[in-house]
């Protein structure tokens, strides 16, 4: 149950995790609906993922730019603003095309320490046509906070992200 760390909502009957992120795609879903710009969109969906999950202290994007992920739209403390693909568990997600799950970043080699609070991450790849475009960076200040369901969350969350960042690759 994720009620009693969830600042963020009032609920008076509390919901599961997974029922949680089915409820979040919608608010995304919903949320980005016919908006064009990339830079609105993923600065919503930060906003909404970070003030929409327990235990977050820093919620945001990186974009491929040129071979290296460049920072994009997030929510937390100042971030380092490039990463090399394979560097770090962003990089490492990105190079491999494959969500990462940390429990403790200190024991993850190459882990790159933006907010020294943050304790556990979790790294989903942005795949659009088969290309990794860039990363889902989610941080938490407790240690093991992201298992097997806030994987699958966050990849369907990333899903529903695509659909409308993909939705005008003209824009801006
Ligand atoms: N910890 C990440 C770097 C990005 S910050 O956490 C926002 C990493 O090791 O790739």
């Amino acid at each position: 149950m994720i009620s009693k760390t969830d600042r963020h909502e009032d609920r008076a009957i509390p919901i599961s995790v997974a029922d949680r992120y089915r409820e979040l795609a919608e608010q995304l879903d919903a949320l980005l609906a016919g908006e064009p710009d990339p830079v609105a969109t993923a600065a919503n969906a930060a906003a909404l993922i970070y003030h929409g999950l327990p235990d977050m202290n820093w919620a945001g994007f990186y974009f491929l730019r040129k071979g290296e992920l460049v920072l994009g739209p997030f929510q937390g403390r100042p971030a380092c603003v490039r990463i090399a693909l394979g560097q770090g568990v962003c990089g490492g997600a990105a190079a491999r095309a494959q969500t990462i799950v940390v429990p403790d970043v200190h024991a993850f080699p190459g882990h790159i320490a933006c907010d020294p609070a943050s304790r556990s991450e979790l790294v989903v790849p942005l795949i659009a046509e088969g290309r990794v475009i860039g990363v889902l960076d989610l941080d938490s200040p407790r240690p093991g906070r992201f298992d097997e369901t806030d994987r699958r969350g966050c990849e369907t969350l990333v899903a529903v992200f695509l659909k409308h960042y993909r939705m005008y690759p003209e824009a801006p």
